[in-house]
């Protein structure tokens, strides 16, 4: 086995701003070499019976405001984030070893933003999204494939609309940690707190 290529995460490494150390670790993973994609995220939410339920999304934007990803708005988690506006994110990247957890209070996206994202996406996703009730029961995976090919025919020649039920939500981050793997546990980690505003306060955390 290779040995461990250590990479040091050290505070005088880190930006101010948790948003800004985000985006230079994930344009970082984007190149790493052997990574795929760095856009999947773990997603933890609480539903109505109090148990937390996780499952991957992919993050679709990220900015100071939030980090953003699409769902259908019937589904578990979408339910559970009306009622409950608090979530949690989390990366794997590997290589480079590198997690990011990210927590937060959750809000919706505004119908500009989700029509914005809505045309970006491939025709084929966009029928995907009118055929698929997240989440429920498929009784007949066959009718579920002639829905698809009946709205695809339906929706020939014409610009395929994002339905009301679909559309995004923000993670507004309030901690977010940045974890980076180094040779014998004794990995580096450093937790960003809101502190107020857009000040944030830095601590190193024992692995
Ligand atoms: C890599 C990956 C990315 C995914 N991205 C999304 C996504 O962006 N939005 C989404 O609604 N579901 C996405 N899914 C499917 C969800 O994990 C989940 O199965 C689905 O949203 C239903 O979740 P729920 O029943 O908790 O609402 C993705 C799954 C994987 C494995």
């Amino acid at each position: 086995m290779e040995p461990l290529q250590d990479n040091p995460l050290r505070r005088e490494d880190l930006l101010a701003h948790p948003i800004d150390q985000f985006a230079r670790w994930f344009e970082q993973a984007k190149t790493f070499p052997g990574m795929t994609r760095p856009e999947p995220m773990c997603l933890s939410t609480v539903g109505p019976d109090g148990f937390p339920d996780s499952r991957m999304v992919l993050l679709k934007t990220f900015g100071y405001d939030g980090f953003v990803f699409y769902t259908n708005m019937h589904s578990p988690k979408a339910r559970s984030l009306v009622a409950l506006p608090r979530a949690a994110l989390c990366f794997y990247w590997e290589p480079p070893k590198r997690q990011v957890r990210i927590q937060g209070t959750v809000e919706r996206v505004s119908e500009a933003e989700a029509d914005a994202y809505w045309e970006t996406r491939p025709r084929e996703s966009q029928i995907g999204v009118w055929v698929s009730d997240q989440s429920m029961v498929v009784a007949d995976r066959g009718l579920f494939e002639r829905r698809a090919a009946e709205l695809t025919a339906a929706f020939e020649g014409r610009a395929v609309p994002r339905p009301v039920y679909w559309s995004g939500f923000r993670v507004v981050p309030r901690r977010i940690e940045f974890w980076q793997e180094r040779p014998g546990r004794l990995h580096d980690r450093f937790v960003y707190v809101r502190a107020g505003g857009e000040e944030w306060e830095i601590q190193q955390l024992y692995p």
